[in-house]
């Protein structure tokens, strides 16, 4: 009943309301499905970015002359006023604001009187909403660096405890070749490195000022776009107004990045939890980020490496979401626009509160990996036999018959005997049944970025100094 008067009061509130574009041709009011369906309250949360993107235009018509010192003055007094307004959190909407661009004004008026209408010379929303969202963005681009920085920070930390510990590589999930844990676990952080310089690149083509391209088409004013751009501190002017206001490849390229970063956490989240299971128990993780079942008392489950994994599926829909968006959109602003805002929001959230939760998870960790069976030194075996001149092809032979072997009779490569060796194949020596342990193995890896400590120790230099560029969360 309360709920019903309120709508009631809202819509007379709103059909008695001044729209930015009523009391022109517009003799009647919106309707009340109109006023439902097209109002997305969504980008209230660029709030601030609106108010710091009016304060750079209205500096700028004061300074080309189209609000007098008196009046720009007073227009940023007031701007200034709703920022405050914005930042405490006491800047109320109201139902009868149409979107964000048309709070601010409203507002503005209230504060300053018939003065506010002057805030949108030379301006239109198309070229106000582009601004706001990458305004937006470029911040969320910063945030979200530097989260991941603090993820990449988390994997090394671990890497560091887990010290010389052995793991099996898997290829085909069978275990492959023997590896430091730690190189596994810095594998997640060069993926996520990328996922950084992915970011840094996009904000370049995020910090992009579309401010002055108007409605589509530019302006009779004496509008200076580029003393805009530089009043925000945007890295670049448009090129081509039509452009600026029609295009949201940023938007996208935003969403991409949060889409892959959010695919390199849920494989590591997938490995998590299979690394969690009572099969493997190569891991426990701390209670704090673990959950209980219900039914069953035994059970500590990973529900937020299970959640990121299906979350980064929400982020793949946002990817096709922000594509399909774009696709036969004619020049330049359309409506549909509107709707890159929630799509962008969502990948954004879904990263933020991913990489918050998973790095908790991951930094809560602990490692007590079995050893790994000798047949990951398999390789091992037949290099031994390459570093004597056999041809790998038959190397590779020779070992995996000795495999067969083994297998038949239920034994593996540390049963044997180096005579058994020595008389399995002329060409091994008594020496090589050293080579059938995966530390051995791994101390024997000599090559650039391959699963030994010194590459390791290297990784992790190196891993620093890239983090030192950026701030950790
Ligand atoms: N709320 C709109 C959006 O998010 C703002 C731009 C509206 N422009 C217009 N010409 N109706 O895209």
């Amino acid at each position: 009943m309360r709920e019903n008067e309120e709508q009631a009061t809202g819509d007379r509130e709103r059909s008695a309301a001044m729209t930015m574009w009523s009391g022109g041709r517009f003799e009647e009011g919106p309707a009340e499905s109109l006023w439902r369906f097209t109002v997305d309250t969504s980008d209230r949360r660029m709030l601030v970015d609106d108010i710091v993107g009016s304060i750079a235009h209205a500096t700028m018509l004061g300074r080309v002359g189209l609000l007098t010192p008196g009046e720009t003055a007073g227009m940023l007094g007031g701007l200034e006023a709703l920022k405050r307004e914005a930042e405490e959190g006491s800047f109320s909407f109201l139902h009868t604001d149409e979107d964000v661009h048309s709070a601010v004004e409203r507002r503005l008026g209230e504060v300053l009187g018939d003065l506010a209408g002057k805030l949108h010379t030379g301006r239109s929303r198309n070229d106000q909403v582009a601004l706001d969202l990458r305004l937006y963005l470029k911040r969320s681009i910063t945030d979200r660096i530097s989260q991941i920085a603090g993820f990449i920070r988390v994997l090394i930390d671990q890497a560091d405890a887990v010290g010389d510990t052995t793991v099996p590589s898997y290829t085909h999930l069978q275990q492959a070749q023997a590896v430091p844990l730690a190189h596994h676990l810095l594998a997640y952080a060069w993926m996520l490195k990328r996922d950084i310089e992915r970011f840094a690149d996009a904000r370049v083509r995020t910090d992009v000022s579309p401010l002055g391209a108007g409605a589509s088409g530019g302006s009779s004013l004496p509008l200076d776009a580029e003393m805009s751009t530089e009043i925000l501190g945007m890295g670049a002017v448009f090129d081509n107004s039509m452009d600026a206001v029609g295009s949201r490849d940023f938007a996208a390229e935003f969403v991409w990045c949060s889409t892959q970063t959010m695919l390199h956490l849920s494989r590591l989240s997938e490995e998590l939890i299979l690394w969690a299971t009572s099969e493997f128990a190569w891991v426990t993780f701390s209670d704090a980020f673990t959950t209980g079942s219900s039914a069953m008392p035994q059970k500590k489950n990973a529900d937020i490496a299970e959640l990121v994994r299906g979350k980064a599926a929400t982020t793949i829909g946002d990817l096709s979401a922000i594509a399909s968006l774009q696709k036969g959109l004619p020049m330049t602003y359309n409506r549909d626009l509107q709707e890159d805002k929630r799509i962008v929001f969502h990948a954004d959230d879904t990263l933020a509160g991913s990489l918050d939760a998973l790095g908790g998870m991951l930094g809560s960790a602990q490692f007590h990996t079995p050893a790994p069976s000798d047949w990951v030194t398999a390789l091992d075996l037949a290099e031994a036999l390459v570093l004597r001149g056999v041809p790998f092809r038959e190397a590779h032979h020779v070992v995996g018959r000795l495999v067969a072997d083994l297998l038949a009779n239920d034994r593996t490569f540390s049963d044997l005997t180096p005579e058994e060796l020595v008389d399995f194949d002329g060409r091994f020596v008594p020496a090589d049944v050293e080579v059938v342990d995966p530390v051995v193995s791994v101390q024997a890896r000599v090559t650039h970025g391959g699963g030994s400590m010194t590459s390791v120790a290297a990784q992790i230099d190196a891993l620093d100094d890239f983090l030192a560029g950026y701030t950790t969360a």
